[in-house]
């Protein structure tokens, strides 16, 4: 098909040209721009026009559709599409994530088949503010110190998602808890397809390291998780309305700014799934 990819980020994270994700794509044309992300960790689309069974068509070749716990920001007509969004409408809120920033995390890491990929689709953008962070965990994992890469090796974590709701401020019900308990993770990842590991981190819903003592365990995840937002790694992302950002949760973290309340932000949200055979994180 003839992508026209340039690299945006420090080693990771591409503009990709030369696609329409509107238009009818090929089987070859879906592996190709499928490698192409996977390789880049980050894939960015600017200047696309997509209808929301534009949106789920697309997301529906890369994977089986993820389905968001938060229920009360699916869209309306499709569950499987979110709103992610500072407007309200009759007061309530539209959208999850409001205006606030929000740290470094890895979407779902609090289910056991976390969601392989999110993609965020722009329509509302502020002026100011309102970046997207990537931090690219293969890279972290490669350029480790060699003393913390050998105290991270092996370990798992638990994770929570009300670590996470407590950080978005979005109290979720008891129903949807009952549907998520603590799940663990293991802290090194190896790709499901490319064979490389990364680190696997996600600081907003960490609880504690497995098997540790509580003090002993913090430090160790703090110490990791100060090592992965280094410049070195980061990519920030300045949002265009029309653009589409896809990225590969198990390769990046990803954190977000906060912007001016007054600004309107509305964003699009759908993800992805690996399948059944590979969607427990190895
Ligand atoms: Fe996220």
């Amino acid at each position: 098909m003839g992508l026209e990819v340039r690299q945006v980020g420090p080693g990771f994270a591409a503009e990709i040209g030369g696609i329409r994700l509107s238009g009818a794509l090929s089987d070859a044309e879906i592996e190709e721009l499928r490698q192409v992300w996977m390789e880049n960790k980050v894939a960015i689309l600017h200047d696309q026009h997509l209808s929301d069974q534009d949106l789920l068509a697309f997301t529906t070749r890369m994977g089986p559709l993820f389905v968001h716990v938060c229920s009360m920001f699916h869209s309306p007509e499709y569950p499987e599409i979110m709103f992610v969004s500072n407007l309200k409408e009759e007061g309530r809120p539209l959208g999850s994530l409001g205006d606030g920033d929000l740290g470094w995390h890895t979407d779902q890491c609090y289910t056991p088949r976390p969601c392989w990929a999110t993609l965020l689709y722009g329509i509302e953008i502020p002026e100011d503010g309102g970046n997207t962070y990537f931090a690219d965990l293969a890279a972290a994992y490669d350029r480790m110190p060699a003393d913390l890469r050998k105290a991270a090796e092996g370990k798992r974590v638990v994770y929570s998602v009300l670590a996470e709701t407590v950080s978005k401020k979005s109290p979720i019900t008891a129903e949807q808890r009952a549907r998520t308990p603590d799940v663990t993770q293991p802290l090194i990842r190896t790709h499901p397809y490319l064979g490389r590991k990364a680190i696997y981190a996600s600081p907003n819903h960490y609880v504690q390291m497995e098997g540790m003592p509580k003090e002993e365990g913090d430090a160790l995840f703090r110490r990791l998780a100060e090592w992965i937002g280094r410049d070195e790694f980061v990519y920030s992302h300045r949002w265009r309305v029309g653009d589409v950002v896809f990225w590969d949760n198990t390769s990046v973290v990803h954190r977000r700014d906060a912007f001016p309340p007054a600004q309107r932000r509305f964003l699009k949200r759908t993800g992805f799934q690996l399948p059944e055979e590979l969607a427990v994180p190895f």
